[in-house]
């Protein structure tokens, strides 16, 4: 499988994906770390955030917890991963949108997601865009001037150890656990190739910045993760 093929590829695991990730400890804690790193204010309200490539919308929860008054639109392309998430019990301020971001975000009905956010949180997401440039254009677009971008991924690029400790917990858990969950291995190995190929922390803070951003920095997480999983936050110049 290749990256232009990722969101079919969860619509085959979306059933097993939170059972999966559920036991990845630190997971949801982490994926909160780096929402609340964004420093939305006064729990978002009078908001409205965008949650890109939701996914069964773990993601969304933790945008939420920090910002429970805020309106937020969650986007993904896997109509299998949505399913899951619009299942879960939400508050009527959280909307499920299936669209995909490529150049731009391609929704079917573009009154959904029409406008420009307060902030944008994209959790393993930009790493399986096939075009993570035009990607990053297309949310620097999305975002008003002066609002803040957080993107959640794995990046093990510039340390050994990282990518030892990432291939020991690939082969070792992730890979074996996947495929015993969703019956396929197929996406964790594409899990584990593609976190080896992804850029390191400052490469992606200079792509961040040749896509528009300002103020890129990097912070790591505890635990196995750490100087594994980064959020890196950046925010959209003000004009
Ligand atoms: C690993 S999951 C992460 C889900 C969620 N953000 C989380 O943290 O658990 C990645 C999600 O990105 C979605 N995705 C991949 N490429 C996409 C694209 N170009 N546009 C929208 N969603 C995409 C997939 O369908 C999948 O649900």
């Amino acid at each position: 499988m290749t990256s232009a093929t990722v969101p079919e590829a969860f619509d085959a695991v979306a059933k097993g994906y939170d059972r999966l990730v559920g036991s990845n400890p630190g997971y949801h804690e982490h994926l909160r770390m780096s929402a609340r790193r964004m420093g939305l204010a006064n729990e978002g309200e009078g908001l409205r955030l965008l949650d890109l490539g939701c996914g069964t919308g773990a993601s969304t929860a933790a945008l939420l917890s920090v910002a429970p008054k805020a309106k937020i639109v969650a986007v993904d392309a896997s109509a299998g991963m949505l399913a899951v998430a619009r299942a879960k019990s939400w508050p009527s301020s959280v909307r499920f949108v299936e669209g995909r971001l490529t150049t731009k975000l391609e929704v079917a009905e573009p009154a959904k997601v029409r406008g420009q956010y307060d902030a944008v949180f994209a959790a393993y997401l930009v790493r399986n865009l096939p075009g993570r440039d035009a990607g990053l254009g297309a949310i620097h677009e999305l975002l008003r001037p002066g609002a803040p971008l957080a993107v959640h991924d794995y990046s093990v690029a510039d340390s050994i150890r990282a990518r030892l400790i990432w291939t020991a917990v690939s082969w070792g858990i992730i890979i074996p656990a996947g495929s015993l969950v969703t019956g396929s291995a197929a996406l964790y190995r594409y899990l584990w190739r593609s976190v080896l190929r992804f850029d390191g922390a400052e490469e992606f803070e200079r792509r961040l910045g040749a896509a528009g951003f300002v103020d890129q920095r990097t912070q790591t997480m505890p635990g196995w993760q750490q100087g594994i999983v980064h959020t890196w936050l950046a925010r959209r110049p003000r004009e």
